[in-house]
C-alpha cells in the first residue's frame, strides 16, 4: 500500500483530494494543515504542520515516510494582498522545504497545484499559453509562478517527479473557500441555494475561467497516474472547463432560483480579476495527458444547488 501525505487538507481542494484518492487508491493517508482537523479527514491519520517551518515538515516526512506528496498549502489571491509576508513565507518558503524534504525522503511522486494567478495582465486574454511573458500582479501570482519554476528545477535538477495544474477558479459545496478572487461563483451559488440575495465583489462583466470541483479532482488524479514519459511540461499545465462573467453566472442561477437577486460593489478583488486570463490553452494537457471535463456550467449549477440543499 502506497502512502500518501497531504498538505493544506482542511482547505476547499484538500477536503475533496481526501474523498477521491479514498475512492480510487488503495493508500494509507496523512492529512495535515495548521487547523484542527476538519470533519472530511474523519479517521484518517492528522498532524499538525505548518510548512512554513523546515524542522516540522522535515520531522513528518522522517516519521511517515510518504511514497507521494499533494502539497495543497497555500495562501490564495486576496489573502496574500493582505498579508504579502504570510504568502511568500507559505507559498515560497513552505514549497521549497516540501521539495527538499521529497527529495532527502526519496519521494517518488509530488502534486503541487498552481493558478491563473501566475499570468499578468500582459497576458493574451483568450487562450491563455502556458509560457508566457507576463508580470503576475499579486504576491499570490509572484510566488505560484516562482513555485512553477522550483517544480522544473528540482525535476531537472533531483530527478524529483514533480506535476503541476494551473487550476481556474474552482467551484464545490463542502468546504467553503474564502481567501480568494474568483470564489464568488461559490458565494453566489451559495447564497441562491439558502434564498438569500447576494452582493458581488466583482463587476457583472469579468470574465474569468472556471471549473468544477469533481473534474478538477478528476483530472488531477489522472494527471498523477500518467506515464511520466508522456509529461513534456514540469512547470504547470492548463486547466479550465468553461468561461463566465458574474452576470452569465446569475443568469444561469436563474433557471434553478427565479427569484434570486444580485447586486454588485466592486472592491479590491476587481483588480485582481482583471489581471487574468479569461479563457487558457488546454491543448497540451489534451495531448499529454488526456484532459477531459464532464459538467458545463449547467451542470455544475444544478450539481451546486442540489448538493447545497
Ligand atoms: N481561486 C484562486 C484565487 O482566486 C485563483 O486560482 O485566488
Amino acid at each position: 500500500m502506497i502512502k500518501i501525505l497531504i498538505t493544506g487538507s482542511n482547505g476547499q481542494v484538500g477536503a475533496e483530494l481526501i474523498r477521491i484518492i479514498k475512492s480510487s487508491i488503495d493508500a494509507e493517508i496523512l492529512c495535515t494543515d495548521i487547523t484542527s482537523k476538519n470533519k472530511e479527514v474523519g479517521d484518517l491519520q492528522f498532524e499538525y504542520l505548518d510548512v512554513k517551518s523546515k524542522e516540522l515538515t522535515e520531522k513528518i516526512f522522517e516519521k511517515f515516510k510518504p511514497d507521494q506528496v499533494y502539497h495543497l498549502a497555500s495562501i490564495l489571491s486576496a489573502s496574500g494582498e493582505k498579508d504579502p509576508y504570510l504568502a511568500y513565507s507559505v507559498n515560497l518558503t513552505g514549497t521549497m522545504n516540501i521539495l527538499n524534504a521529497c527529495v532527502k525522503y526519496n519521494v517518488s511522486k509530488v502534486f503541487i497545484p498552481s493558478t491563473i494567478g501566475v499570468y499578468g495582465p500582459e497576458a493574451p486574454k483568450e487562450n491563455a499559453p502556458i509560457r508566457h511573458s507576463s508580470i503576475p500582479t499579486t504576491m499570490y501570482g509572484i510566488t505560484k509562478a516562482a513555485a512553477e519554476m522550483l517544480c522544473q528545477y528540482y525535476y531537472e535538477k533531483f530527478n524529483l517527479d514533480v506535476r503541476s495544474l494551473r487550476y481556474p477558479g474552482l467551484i464545490s459545496y463542502r468546504v467553503p473557500p474564502m481567501a480568494g478572487t474568483t470564489d464568488y461563483a461559490v458565494d453566489m451559488i451559495r447564497h441562491a441555494a439558502r434564498n438569500s440575495s447576494y452582493q458581488c465583489y466583482l463587476e457583472k462583466d469579468t470574465p474569468l475561467p472556471m471549473m468544477y470541483m469533481q473534474d478538477a479532482m478528476e483530472s488531477t488524479i489522472k494527471f498523477m497516474h500518467t506515464d511520466p514519459s508522456k509529461l513534456t511540461v514540469r512547470t504547470a499545465y492548463n486547466v479550465m472547463s468553461y468561461t463566465f462573467t458574474p452576470d452569465e453566472l446569475y443568469q444561469a442561477i436563474l433557471e434553478f432560483k427565479p427569484n434570486f437577486k444580485v447586486d454588485y460593489q466592486p472592491d479590491f478583488r476587481q483588480k485582481i480579476a482583471e489581471s487574468w486570463p479569461h479563457s487558457l490553452d488546454i491543448t497540451k494537457s489534451k495531448e499529454d495527458w488526456g484532459f477531459s471535463i464532464r459538467f458545463d456550467l449547467r451542470k455544475t449549477v444544478e450539481d451546486m444547488i442540489e448538493n447545497l440543499q
